[in-house]
């Protein structure tokens, strides 16, 4: 039997192709390494958001290539986005690297690594770029890959990731998304409604449905347009699902449909990740994002409105290009002011081939981009600590997810009945800390709030757990993933 190691980075798309992947390798005979050592191939599932991203592969690979020498026939695979963004120079810049496959090409994984061991040599297998052909037929190269599961492979056995749509159209100035991933193609209510029904049997209780802009989600059928709104009508119907999220939001599409349907479906979680990016009219049409602030803010009023518990998030780019103290100054203030439980903030990367990188010089020093940094994550860290102070004294619903970082850490492992430290997760999204028996992992018990940091709040379990939660619901196979994604990548 031929054994696998794969190395996840990147955003929620990745982790999900990489379930693919493997799901279909086992199909072929594969299993899963348990150390990168005894691997016959190593994947990297790659991603090119950040420079500093594709930095980390190359020297991953910088290092795979001593144990290549060592052992010729281990297989060498760049996967995913650095592979459509680099193609070629992959393999100019380390010749030992077998496969080369991007986003788009990953049904052909199994294929490929037969001909490799078949002694074919190398194989590269990438979308077409995004100029010099047919919207279609670029489309059509950006294959879709969705039916295979691995329930192994997923971030706990009853959360799943379900893809809505794969690209996307909006090109931010600023981002190598729709270059590497491709024109915007949603998958069909009924194909996403039987994945979900799957997993639902399989034991999943947790939903996060998954697109570039999720809530631009469109698909025309007999007349009639299915949005996002009626796709989560769909999937609250399903029996024996608890939870469905969903990410991430583009700040135009959130029409009142969507929020409508998020305060009336009982299953969809009150927490909308929606970036706005920038605080500064001039930047946000620097970066080519479609909206201003004050739109922004109008909607983000009326999510406030409907959705008055709701957990609102963020990203945010410091140091984009000719970004001043006065325009920084303007997201610092939005923080201030917005509310968000918490924003993902990333210093400004040019990436080849998008728009700011053709057109707008990268010149905000790095120091400064750090300074602005620091400042507005201190400036979230006081908004998310008021945030989740409000908290302390309430009952809470939280899923339960596993072992806390702390005991993980630690190597703790209780026995079916012990106790332990374990985290979960609100239906705002919020994590949840506090000592319980580790077989309530997969189940949704109350929780009553005791205490709170910026990150996460701390409670006990309330009274009558034994009698609200039924106890043939348990099914913990592993607490940890497999693999697990080592830096996410905005979400
Ligand atoms: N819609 C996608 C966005 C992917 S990129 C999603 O599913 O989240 C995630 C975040 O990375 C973006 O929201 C943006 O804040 C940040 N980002 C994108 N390109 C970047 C760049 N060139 N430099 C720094 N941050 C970037
Ligand atoms: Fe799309 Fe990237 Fe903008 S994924 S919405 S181009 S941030």
């Amino acid at each position: 039997m031929k054994r696998l190691w794969i190395e996840t980075v990147g955003c929620q798309m990745n982790v999900l192709d990489s379930e693919l992947v493997v799901a279909a390798l086992r199909r072929e005979g594969w299993a899963l390494a348990g150390t990168q050592a005894e691997a016959d191939a190593v994947f990297y599932n790659t991603c090119s958001v950040r420079q500093h991203a594709e930095d980390k592969i190359y020297s991953a690979l910088g290092r795979v290539r001593l144990e290549k020498e060592k052992r010729p026939d281990l297989i060498v695979g760049v996967l995913g986005c650095m592979a459509q963004k680099d193609q070629a120079l992959v393999r100019a810049r380390a010749p030992w690297v077998d496969l080369v496959v991007g986003p788009g090409q990953l049904h052909q994984v199994p294929r490929l690594v037969a001909a490799i061991q078949a002694g074919a040599g190398p194989q590269l297998e990438v979308s077409f770029d995004r100029k010099g052909k047919s919207r279609d037929e670029i489309a059509r190269s950006f294959e879709s890959y969705d039916p295979d599961r691995d329930p192994g492979m997923r971030p706990t056995p009853f959360q799943a990731f379900v893809r809505t749509q794969t690209g996307c159209d909006k090109f931010c100035a600023f981002c190598v998304v729709p270059h590497v991933r491709g024109p915007e193609q949603a998958r069909a209510p009924e194909t996403i409604l039987a994945e979900a029904t799957k997993l639902v049997a399989e034991g999943c209780r947790e939903i996060t449905l998954i697109g570039q802009t999720v809530n631009s989600y469109r698909w025309a059928d007999g007349g009639r347009t299915h949005r996002l709104a009626d796709l989560l009508a769909l999937l609250d119907g399903v029996a024996g699902l608890d939870r469905i999220k969903f990410v991430t939001n583009y700040p135009r599409d959130m029409t009142p449909d969507l929020i409508a349907a998020v305060r009336d479906l009982p299953k969809v979680c009150h927490y909308l990740h929606v970036p706005a990016q920038h605080g500064s009219d001039d930047v946000l049409l620097r970066m080519k994002r479609g909206y201003t602030i004050g739109e922004y803010m109008e909607m983000l009023a009326r999510v406030r409105e409907e959705l008055p518990h709701a957990a609102v998030t963020s990203d945010f780019i410091v140091g984009f290009c000719g970004e001043t103290d006065a325009e920084f100054q303007t997201t610092l203030d939005l923080v201030r002011t917005a509310g968000f439980k918490n924003s993902f903030i990333f210093k400004y990367s040019p990436r080849p081939g998008t728009k700011a990188f053709d057109r707008l010089p990268d010149d905000v020093p790095d120091d400064v981009k750090k300074a602005r940094n620091q400042a507005l994550l201190e400036a979230q860290a006081e908004v998310s600590l008021a945030g989740n102070l409000a908290f302390v004294g309430t009952r809470q619903q939280v899923l339960v997810e596993g072992l806390s970082t702390r005991d993980e850490k630690k190597g703790v492992q209780p026995g079916p009945d012990g106790v332990a430290q374990l985290t979960g997760r609100t239906m705002c999204d919020r994590i949840v800390v506090f000592d319980a028996p580790v077989r309530l992992v997969g189940r949704l018990v109350d929780i009553d709030i005791t205490s709170a940091g910026a990150w996460s709040l701390a409670g006990i379990v309330a009274d009558g757990l034994a009698d609200a939660v039924p106890l043939d619901a348990v099914r913990v196979h592993s607490i940890a993933p497999l693999t697990k994604p080592s830096t996410p990548a905005g979400v």
